[in-house]
């Protein structure tokens, strides 16, 4: 189903169920790209991603309000239908776009999908809730579209470990595959919230990604995680107009953090504000 038309646009969950069911009755393979919209190339490669792995590919764009806290920025979120099925024309064989009462109808979800642990570290600590909400409207998309593959970016490197956790132990017929991070020219991770950052908030930007370079030429010299550690957080000392929240490394098998004087592969994550808008990046180590 290759095209250059811009996909299908499926406002409901019924339309989704009848386009899958027709797929899957062709023997069609089903890769679903989950987004909240306002593409870039990160999610563009999520899509060529899919396409390599499966006959149709689905994109949902949903900015799903359980995800987000009281004080962030839901209503103001970036939405770009028009440009994002533009975006997606010659990729993606159909965008399912729910308003929320499609989604949740009567408010809330009564039933929510509770991450454990790791979820209350990093972006969980600062955004209490969040990976609930994020696993809660994952289970559905899932559920709605029952892909045989679904692709996360390694950009948001916790909310794709929580996802695969999920799956494992939820037993949910699906594989999971995580993509690596699209970078601007500049290293800056590409992001949908980058378009809230002014001409010199962009360049503070910066910092995350050089922190993580830092930390990740202190692995490559041989030195240990406390040192890698001690050279990321110095890239965020040079820049006080950037505000850290966390720069932790841990284990990528567990998410947990990794001792000072661990050896083996690592994960450096970092998250921090510059003015109003909150940014994350991580990058592999090894000691
Ligand atoms: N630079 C990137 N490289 C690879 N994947 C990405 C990148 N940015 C986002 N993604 C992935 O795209 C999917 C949808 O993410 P989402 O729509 O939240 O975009 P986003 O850029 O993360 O936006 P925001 O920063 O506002 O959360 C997620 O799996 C996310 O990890
Ligand atoms: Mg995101």
């Amino acid at each position: 189903m290759t095209t250059t038309e811009t996909p299908t646009v499926l406002e409901t969950i019924a339309a989704t169920r009848e386009l899958v069911r027709s797929a899957r009755a062709a023997g069609k393979r089903i890769a679903l790209v989950p987004t909240m919209g306002a593409l870039h190339d990160g999610h563009l490669a999520l899509v060529a991603r899919g396409r390599e792995l499966a006959d149709v590919v689905i994109v949902s764009i949903f900015v799903n309000p359980l995800q987000f806290g009281p004080s962030e920025d839901f209503e103001r979120y970036p939405r770009t239908l028009d440009a994002d099925l533009a975006a997606l024309a010659g990729s993606a064989d159909a965008v399912f776009a729910p308003t929320v009462a499609e989604m949740y109808p009567g408010g809330a979800s009564q039933t929510t999908v509770h991450a454990g642990p790791v979820a209350e570290r990093y972006e969980g600590a600062s955004r209490p809730g969040h990976f609930d909400g994020m696993l809660t409207v994952v289970s559905k998309l899932l559920n709605i579209a029952q892909p045989d593959v679904a692709l996360f970016g390694q950009k948001d490197a916790q909310q794709a470990f929580l996802v695969k956790q999920m799956v494992a132990d939820l037993n949910l017929p699906v594989r999971i595959e995580a993509v690596p991070i699209v970078r601007e020219l500049d290293g800056l991770a590409l992001s949908s919230r980058n378009r809230y950052l002014s001409e010199s908030e962009r360049v503070l930007a910066l910092t995350l990604s050089a922190a993580l370079r830092a930390a990740r030429e202190a692995s490559d010299r041989g030195e240990s995680v406390a040192a890698a550690r001690a050279a990321g957080l110095a890239r965020f000392d040079q820049q006080p107009d950037v505000r850290l929240d966390y720069l932790v490394i841990v284990d990528p098998a567990t998410f947990l953090p990794l001792e000072d004087d661990a050896t083996g592969d690592g994960l450096i994550l970092v998250a921090a504000r510059v003015g109003a808008t909150r940014l994350i990046d991580n990058a592999p180590l090894h000691f």
